[in-house]
């Protein structure tokens, strides 16, 4: 179920206000009868919704992005750890969205959940090489050498060569604090490329993925809907 002013505006009539106004005027109808009311919830899988006798087509992309807090796992279902869908509202998860990718239990940041599985396949695909940027904390000094060193190509402890990353140190110390940008996405990537470098990760945030930067006012656990310039930014549509 989900309210209907969120729906009407998700299938693109307008804002929630613009909404309110033709719920008001009295040309929607859901199964018939005439609502006025922007708080009532429907079900556009179950209800027939019009507007302007005209029916309105459930358009079932949803696009959300969230500040995953540690501690739940990016997945949709898990029999025993909580996982970023649980944190969803019920409106919202019944568009059954997914993550794109993952970010490992104790990674924090940037998490896009979407049912567009066109879209996530194209951020998720190795050919794109969509850059994805990480904020963390490791411990030891991290150095230039580190630095060139990512920039080459690390082996990780399966054999694999990494593709250029590149590492920009923010404050280097006992702890240091750092930037790094890669372009793939094997498992548990960031931590293996220091461990390959000696080094061990103690915290770690994504920060940004392709063009979408994360929204710095969500607090861990919180998500919002993505705005239709970050879809279009994510689809690539403002090269065409
Ligand atoms: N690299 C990691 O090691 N962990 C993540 O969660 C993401 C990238």
């Amino acid at each position: 179920m989900l309210r209907i002013d969120k729906l009407l505006a998700n299938m693109g009539y307008g804002t929630r206000k613009e909404v309110k106004k033709l719920l008001k005027a009295g040309v929607v109808k859901v199964d018939g009868t005439i609502v006025k009311d922007a708080k009532i919830h429907v079900d556009p899988k179950a209800q027939v919704v019009t507007v302007w006798e005209e029916e309105v087509e459930y358009k079932p992309f949803i696009y959300l992005m969230m500040n995953k807090p540690k501690g739940v796992i990016s997945a949709t279902e898990d029999a025993v750890e909580e996982t970023v869908v649980d944190l969803l509202e019920e409106e919202d998860r019944i568009f059954d969205p997914f993550p794109v990718g993952r970010l490992d239990k104790d990674t924090e940041g940037l998490l896009l959940l979407t049912n567009d599985g066109q879209l996530a396949h194209q951020l998720l695909s190795p050919k794109k090489h969509v850059p994805k940027t990480y904020e963390a904390i490791i411990d030891g000094e991290v150095t230039e050498a580190d630095v060139a060193a990512f920039q080459r190509g690390v082996v990780l402890d399966d054999g694999y060569e990494t593709k250029p990353a590149e590492l920009v140190i923010i404050r280097s110390g006992l702890r240091s604090d750092v930037q790094v940008t890669i372009t793939e996405g094997k498992f548990h990537q960031i931590k293996r490329m220091f461990q390959a470098i000696g080094k061990r990760v103690v915290y770690l945030k994504r920060i940004q993925m392709g063009p979408i930067p994360l929204d710095e006012t969500l607090e861990p656990g919180e998500y919002r809907e993505l705005t239709d310039e970050e879809i279009a930014l994510l689809k690539g549509e403002d090269k065409k």
